[in-house]
């Protein structure tokens, strides 16, 4: 949501930013500009095509003389006050054409201020919230006549979570950055300053990384070609590289990432055990005494971390013997939860920066509750905030559609069900031993799903011209279900439901026709007879019917149903493969419906409003 590329230096040129902005399209947007500032002057472009917007500034900058600048700073626009427009667009100027602002996120307060900068003479260009940035720092300016502390008082008093950065166009060789529960992250090389909203976009030029501290101005000046940070922030340890953040030879990202899953989760599990099998988390601020204590667990997310928070809910159940509430965070923090110190919050985040699950969690820090995160992303506003910290390793996932993060936050969770059975000794220690080994068996598993693709895409040419699809399954099925409904809605626009298949009789089920496909997760349990007396009901009612599983129901073929099969793996590890043929299905109609499936209509891959 929003990108974010400046660039002071000699690296500072149009193509360097457009090529940043390239690397966060992934996080959505309807618009983008940039401005171009040298000492001689100053050059705003702003384009307002929808995802055609980068692109278009990308033939600008080709057209366009290359010429020497000082600084410059781009941005992607995902609209939230004022359409996508061009004049809505960012960069944007105040009335002396003095200072350029880009930014991430809301101004809550932005109403009152633009008022009060009415009354005061401002003209406004846009309909935007950020507008107010740019002419609030005009206005400390002309009382102050001090560029730093003119940013600080504007920044001190902007309500909401947003990231912000601003340049003196007059004298450009410095960028003012500001962030509040909102990504940015400051990258230097040898004689250039660098900043965006994700590390993806500096890949290629930055050498050392900075994490930006919530709430603290940080002015970054390129003098006499010499970086100086002030305050200097902490560094960020980036192991990232710029091969995972390039297509390779796949035709989208989402493809490529579908196949990255089992290495997604080996690297994941990696290095949790040590030779004495004892579990490690990565940064734990809470004493192991104390995680000892916890009588309950609050799991909050959203989309597929939430699914993915649902499936761990009943290895933490089983294994742990604590109850595990799961909400999703934006109705969480408005319920008044109940919790104590020795509840534990699990937030699940791939990209550790969305608005609704970073305010559950500060909501649940507030209420006494331990907090512990599961992201994608090191150093990340959630990570910092939370007491404690489980890594996944899945790379940069740059699909909006998540795949591999979703393989890797389960895995993530269930070594932490494991660790905490350990802990509490639920489970003997040989027990967890024995979990360990079939958890590490999970990637192989999932390596055969993958060489399965071309299956499952057989199969789904069968289900072109179908309607609506509806997806059920029970136990660790149902998350299944609920994730592969999300990646056919995201990616194709088709209806889709996901549904606990003993609830389909008490309402869904009047849906049901021939228009309809009912895909069952039905891998060989306890609940698999049950499930399949579920396919008998919709079946009888003629829906078209695709089993997932780990064996071909005998009868199967006879009756015209189509099956995904997977391998088995212990059975609260199977969503991890079950899921597998559900991307896939929903990427194939994506492609063959000529839709981009890494760039879904409306949505963003980081969602930092609520
Ligand atoms: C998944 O395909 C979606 N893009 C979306 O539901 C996503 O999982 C959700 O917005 C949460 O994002 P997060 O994991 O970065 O917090």
């Amino acid at each position: 949501m929003c990108g974010i590329v400046g660039i002071v230096g000699d690296k500072a040129t149009a193509r360097a930013v457009v090529d940043g902005l390239k690397r966060l399209e992934y996080r959505g947007y309807d618009s983008a500009g940039m401005v171009l500032a040298s000492n001689v002057g100053f050059e705003v472009k702003r384009i307002s095509q929808d995802t055609s917007s980068v692109a278009l500034l990308d033939d600008w900058v080709n057209a366009k003389e290359v010429e020497k600048v000082s600084a410059a700073m781009g941005h992607t626009r995902w609209a939230t006050h004022g359409r996508p427009s061009e004049i809505n667009a960012h960069p944007h100027l105040d009335c002396s054409n003095q200072f350029a602002v880009v930014h991430n996120g809301i101004v809550e307060n932005y109403k009152e201020i633009r008022e009060r900068l009415l009354k005061l003479g401002h003209e406004f260009a846009s309909d935007t919230d950020t507008e107010v940035i740019v002419h609030l720092v005009e206005e400390r300016f002309r009382l102050n006549n001090d560029v730093h502390q003119a940013v600080s008082e504007a920044f001190e008093e902007l309500e909401g979570s947003m990231a912000v950065v601003v340049l003196n166009l007059k004298e450009p060789d410095s960028l003012y950055m500001m962030r509040r529960m909102a990504p940015l992250v400051i990258g230097t090389d040898l004689d250039n300053l660098f900043v965006a909203s994700d590390v993806p976009a500096l890949l290629d030029s930055v050498t050392t990384y900075f994490s930006v501290p919530e709430d603290t101005l940080i002015t970054g000046s390129v003098r006499r070609g010499k970086v100086v940070l002030e305050p200097v922030p902490e560094v960020l340890e980036v192991d990232w590289d710029i091969s995972k953040v390039d297509v390779g030879g796949y035709s989208d990202f989402m493809s490529k990432e579908i196949d990255e899953q089992p290495r997604a989760l080996r690297d994941t599990l990696a290095g949790r055990v040590d030779k004495v099998g004892v579990i490690s988390l990565d940064e734990l601020k809470i004493s192991p005494e104390e995680l000892k204590t916890v009588q309950k667990i609050v799991i909050v997310g959203c989309g597929t971390s939430l699914h993915a928070g649902m499936v761990a809910r009943y290895a933490l159940e089983h294994f742990v013997r604590v109850p595990v509430e799961i909400e999703v965070s934006s109705e969480f923090r408005y319920r008044d939860p109940v919790l104590s110190p020795t509840t534990l919050v699990v937030g699940v985040s791939q990209s550790g920066e969305t608005l609704d699950t970073m305010m559950a969690l500060s909501e649940a820090r507030a209420s006494g509750a331990r907090t512990l995160v599961i992201s994608n992303v090191v150093g990340s506003s959630m990570a910092r905030m939370a007491d404690a910290v489980l890594y996944t390793r899945a790379g940069p996932e740059i699909s909006v559609a998540s795949t591999k993060t979703f393989v890797a936050q389960i895995g993530a969770l269930e070594i932490l069900a494991l660790y905490l059975a350990d802990l509490k000794r639920t489970l003997f220690p040989s027990e967890v031993q024995e979990l360990i080994a079939k958890l590490n068996d999970v990637p192989n598993a999932l390596s055969e799903a993958i060489s399965s693709i071309s299956d499952y895409e057989k199969t789904t040419q069968t289900l072109l011209g179908y309607e609506r699809f509806y997806f059920i399954g029970r136990n660790v099925g149902y998350p299944v279900a609920l994730e592969g409904a999300l990646k056919l809605k995201e990616i194709t626009y088709t209806p889709s439901e996901g549904y606990p298949a003993g609830e389909l009789k008490h309402g869904p089920i009047a849906m049901i026709d021939d228009k309809a496909v009912v895909v069952a997760i039905a891998s060989k349990s306890a609940l698999y007879e049950k499930l399949l007396a579920n396919v008998e009901e919709v079946r009888a009612r003629g829906a078209k019917v695709v089993i997932v599983a780990n064996e071909a129901p005998v009868d199967s073929k006879l009756r015209g149903d189509e099956v995904f099969l997977v391998p088995r793996v212990h059975q609260l590890f199977s969503p991890m493969v079950d899921v597998v043929p559900l991307q896939v299905m929903a990427h194939y109609i994506s492609v063959s419906r000529g839709l981009d499936p890494d760039r879904p209509r409306n949505l963003a891959k980081t969602v930092t409003v609520e």
